[in-house]
């Protein structure tokens, strides 16, 4: 098939591109190819997810973890289709198989319409404990099931609309950062005590113990101007997370015009990613569990 997707890679540009970007149509979306998966690829998918439903537990929002169940018996890789039959009726979104990583542009109008890209390759086995960038359980695992809240996934097709938007307005950068410190890295105050709801904290063993335990990291109140005001890493754990304390606040905060944040943003420095501003209110890590 000839088409005019182009690979995207992540980080460092002479990574060669995992997927296959010659299958994919010109809106970077492709068949899932589940026909393909080998008898490795499901069995490695089914215990990267055995062994992620033990952290989650106690960890994970609950919006989260009701919704797992959706994705399957995860005995081996779901068929998105099966997913998507009951993603559509829940919340009206859908997922659709990508190679990889792809443009912003068509990354934010497949948001903008309630569809999830969804990376259809499985990471190797050397693989199994950290990869550098999305697969498919990070993707599937991470991201899928908070699909299925209304609020979270009306938060995620705002985004995109906003993505477009930002496009227009040079403001780009500002952007990623609400989708990097929410979607990928976000932790919510709870009753029940510091749970996370970021993908790539959901996707990690370690991340997922660190962000809610550890004395390091900062965790400041969700802000939206101060938010995208700060740099984040992207190869070690998060030295700031914002914290939440619902997916409404969420919303709302980020549901106004971001037009005057983005004209206001560049007159104020940049933050270093483990910047603490003076008087704003921090939460404190959750107590680490007591040994039996
Ligand atoms: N309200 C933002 C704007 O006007 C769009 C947005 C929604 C951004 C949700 C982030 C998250 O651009
Ligand atoms: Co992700």
């Amino acid at each position: 098939m000839q088409t005019t997707a182009k690979p995207v890679t992540y980080g460092a540009s002479d990574r060669p591109p995992r997927g296959d970007y010659s299958r994919a149509r010109e809106d970077y979306t492709c068949d899932q190819g589940w026909d393909a998966y080998t008898a490795d690829e499901h069995g490695r998918y089914a215990r990267l997810v055995a062994r992620q439903l033990k952290h989650v537990e106690g960890r994970a929002c609950d919006e989260f973890i009701a919704a797992l169940s959706h994705l399957g018996d995860a005995q081996g890789i779901p068929r998105f289709e099966n997913i998507n039959q009951l993603l559509k009726p829940a919340t009206g979104w859908e997922i659709v198989a990508v190679p990889g990583l792809i443009p912003e542009r068509e990354f934010f109008t497949l948001l903008a319409n309630r569809r999830f890209p969804v990376t259809y390759w499985l990471r190797t086995e050397a693989e199994f404990d950290y990869i550098v960038e999305p697969d498919l359980f990070h993707d599937l695992f991470g991201h899928v099931p908070l699909l299925f809240d209304p609020v979270f996934a009306d938060y995620i097709q705002a985004f995109g609309a906003g993505g477009l938007k930002a496009e227009g307005l040079h403001a780009l950068e500002y952007l990623s950062r609400i989708y990097w410190y929410t979607v990928e890295f976000g932790i919510m105050q709870t009753p029940k005590g510091l749970r996370a709801y970021g993908a790539g904290i959901l996707s990690s063993v370690g991340e997922l113990e660190h962000c809610l335990t550890s004395p390091q990291p900062n965790r400041v109140a969700f802000d939206a101007l101060r938010l995208m005001r700060t740099r984040y890493k992207i190869d070690t754990y998060q030295e700031t997370y914002f914290v939440i304390e619902s997916f409404d606040e969420l919303f709302d905060a980020t549901a106004p015009d971001f037009a005057p944040l983005y004209q206001a943003l560049r007159d104020l420095p940049e933050l270093p990613a483990n910047a603490v501003e003076p008087g704003e209110r921090t939460y404190a890590p959750n107590p680490l569990a007591q040994p039996a």
